[in-house]
């Protein structure tokens, strides 16, 4: 043993490296592992003479976990020459180790991501093990981050600039090992460790005289030369559409990749170093990291969920088979439950399945399914008009139209025939959950389950505990939320919970700015550079102005929380009243939307504008619609809304959209130059010019 890795010299002078971190549950790209694979490197060369081969595998369930997080988060700019020397040190190792003269065999036993990939990439052939829930990638860019072990240089070399930046580095994709394999990341897959092992063996007995292509003489980069030439004009502008605003982790991705095919591959791997230590000392990264890393997985792994046993959902009821209930039957059919689809006529219910049909095609088409798993998913959906079929079922998820009379209504007509005990969920996207349970007899069970469109896609679901709301009901809808692979944020109750609501300030803010005369360009791509993914008119469309108008007018009836009148309110019922055009499904709303394209900005919005156009800047166009977004999510926090600032930051990230750059609305506030003071004082600033509604809350704007 060197440290972290096990050195085995075994029969025909094949020596394992294992790497196996002691007293941590997977290995990672730590300072340890920095001197243990100096080390043992180091003896590999000593002992070259006695060596055949190298087989790098792990003794953990993942084969390496990749960067240290906890240490990442932490670099300062003063950090960045010991990161710098650090990482200097890892790739000097890698690049022994490949030039060693003797073959190398990476023999993946689990998951290999991140620093996983790098050093299997350092290997001269990869053998991946099938392992249940194994991925491969370089997920780095998701965090603020790029593979800075070697991985852009590497891949680069090994796929061609095109490939690697498109299909693996930008995408920050975690592939299945077959897809892995399609992909040209490893080279085989096998189903079992002793085949694997096997495999490894025969590889290095094999190839004698193994060697990574690039070392070979007469190497170019795969579609170098002309081609890459005049690939590349078009990079810039296919990087701004996948970016969404000021990501800086694929700007940096692209250069060092693209530098890097100038020069030789030592020179790309310092090239390399210099940018990911840019990325790792800047704030972006930590937001990313802490959110998408630290936070989501205290929400996935429960932070809110009660301690309590469940008793696992089997079969459960969508009521209403449109847009959502059709969503959730399908994930729920996908994750191998029961499901029973209401709807008021055997023709709706039926379209729901249809639905889900249609989904399972997509599936089959991208090769994630195959058609007997396709047909076995869509058996587990019986579509039905009738009540009686409901028998048994331990779950139902109401997703009829959003009006609490016929909400109580369906759930008064299904709980006699419900399983005994079974939960009791609303997917109502506004409406409190306390006075929707009134209409139930056991309120203990009932819950808010609110999903977000498109189902199949989006990964949040938002659970909603009501005043009655028990332990049990809340730790099932947990257990069933994360069955169909969504990540449950918990909240408690109000008119929109948190997402509803916090989007909806969102919305009004930039709708109002078109009565200001704002240009409506203008308006959504202020909203697209500071990171949203969608501009706030568009995203208007698909929610549908109708929907808008209706939420908003239960907001004013039931008087409960500050609701400011704005000049949104008179924009939307313009929009609806005197030109009729409620949004994307009618074809025509902000946009025209014209033979399914995304649509066209429709001309008539300047006449909109009642006031005359004033220059705004930028910055405040940017501001108005984040700080809109964050002061109501610090109102949500101090009034209880949230449970968790982790929940508050999840949410606003993975469901409505919040810049991912900020690693969420309540790190936005907290990180906002000069802090939380500093975001209360600009708060204040922009309540002088456009509106109270921007004073900051009484409480510390502070966590
Ligand atoms: P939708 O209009 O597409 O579907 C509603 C379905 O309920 C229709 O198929 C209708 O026939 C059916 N229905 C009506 N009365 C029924 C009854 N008595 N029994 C059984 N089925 C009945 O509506 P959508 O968009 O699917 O919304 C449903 C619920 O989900 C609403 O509460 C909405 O607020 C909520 N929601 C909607 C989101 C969205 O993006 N559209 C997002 C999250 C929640």
């Amino acid at each position: 043993m060197t440290g972290t890795i096990g050195y085995d010299c075994g029969p025909g002078g094949v020596v394992t490296l294992t790497l196996d971190d002691p007293g941590q549950a997977a290995n990672t790209m730590s300072r340890a592992y920095a001197a243990s694979m100096t080390a043992a490197v180091d003896r590999l060369e000593a002992e070259r003479d006695e060596i055949t081969g190298v087989i790098v595998t792990s003794a953990k369930r993942t084969f390496f976990a990749g960067g240290d997080l906890p240490e990442m988060i932490k670099a300062t700019p003063a950090d960045a020459p010991a990161l710098t020397a650090l990482l200097t040190t890892i790739k000097a190792d890698l690049r022994r180790l490949e030039q060693l003269g003797r073959p190398v065999v990476a023999a993946i036993n689990g998951s290999a991501l991140g620093g996983g990939l790098e050093i299997a990439l350092a290997c001269h052939h990869r053998i991946a093990l099938d392992a249940p829930g194994s991925r491969i990638g370089f997920p780095e860019v998701t965090l603020g981050l790029l593979p800075g072990a070697g991985g852009v240089t590497r891949t680069v070399r090994m796929l061609g600039l095109a490939d690697a930046l498109t299909n693996i580095l930008l995408t920050g994709r975690q592939l299945r090992p077959a897809a892995a394999r399609d992909a040209g990341l490893v080279d085989e897959v096998v189903d079992t460790a002793e085949e694997m092992l096997a495999g490894a063996r025969a590889w290095i007995a094999a190839h004698p005289g193994a060697a990574q292509p690039w070392d070979r003489p007469g190497y170019r980069i795969p579609g170098a030369g002309r081609e890459l030439a005049a690939q590349l004009p078009a990079y810039p502008a296919n990087l701004r559409k996948q970016l969404k605003g000021r990501l800086p982790a694929p700007e940096a991705i692209l250069a060092a990749a693209v530098e890097g095919t100038q020069v030789d591959l030592d020179t790309a791997l310092t090239v390399e170093t210099r940018y990911l230590v840019s990325l790792l000392t800047g704030q972006i990264a930590k937001n990313m990291i802490g959110a998408f890393f630290f936070d989501l997985k205290a929400v996935n792994d429960g932070a809110s969920r009660p301690d309590v046993e469940v008793a696992p959902v089997t079969r459960v009821a969508v009521l209403g088979a449109g847009m959502m209930g059709a969503g959730i039957a399908y994930a729920c059919a996908r994750a191998g439950l029961q499901v029973v689809l209401k709807d008021v006529t055997a023709e709706a219910a039926e379209r729901g399945r249809a639905h889900a049909e249609k989904l399972l095609g997509r599936e089959v088409g991208k090769g994630r399914l195959d058609p007997d798993g396709a047909a076995a998913v869509l058996r587990r959906i019986t579509p039905t008009a009738d009540v009686g079929a409901l028998a048994g079922c331990d779950a139902v998820i109401e997703a009829v139209f959003e009006d609490p009379a016929l909400k109580h209504a369906v759930f008064a007509e299904v709980e006699p025939v419900l399983a005994p005990g079974a939960l009791l969920a609303s997917n109502t996207s506004t409406l409190p959950i306390t006075g929707l349970a009134t209409g139930v007899s056991r309120p203990a069970d009932f819950i808010g389950m609110h999903f977000f469109s498109p189902v199949d896609r989006m990964p949040l679901l938002e659970i909603v505990v009501g005043a009655r709301t028990g332990d049990a009901a809340l730790a099932r809808a947990f257990d069933l939320g994360r069955r169909i692979g969504k990540t449950p944020i918990v909240v408690n109750d109000g008119r929109g919970f948190f997402t509803s609501r916090v989007i909806g300030r969102f919305l009004d803010e930039a709708i109002s700015m078109l009565a200001e005369g704002v240009p409506a360009p203008s308006i959504e791509q202020a909203a697209l550079q500071a990171g949203y993914p969608t501009g706030p008119l568009a995203l208007a469309d698909e929610v549908s102005l109708t929907l808008i108008r209706r939420i908003r007018r239960q907001f004013e009836a039931a008087g409960d929380g500050d609701f400011p009148v704005l000049p949104a309110h008179a924009v939307v019922d313009r929009m609806l009243d005197e030109h009729d055009r409620p949004g994307r499904a009618a074809g025509r709303g902000f946009y025209d939307y014209g033979g399914g394209s995304r649509g066209r900005l429709w001309p008539g919005l300047a006449a909109l504008a009642t006031a005359p156009g004033r220059a705004i800047p930028l910055i405040d166009l940017q501001e108005r619609m984040m700080f809109a977004e964050s002061l109501d999510a610090l109102r949500c926090r101090d009034e209880g809304v949230l449970r968790s600032a982790a929940d508050g930051d999840i949410g606003s990230l993975l469901g409505i959209g919040f810049p991912a750059w900020t690693g969420g609305v309540l790190r936005y506030v907290q990180q906002y130059a000069g802090g939380p003071a500093g975001f209360a004082a600009r708060a204040t600033e922009l309540a002088k010019t456009y509106g109270d509604r921007f004073t900051p809350p009484p409480a510390s704007a502070g966590r």
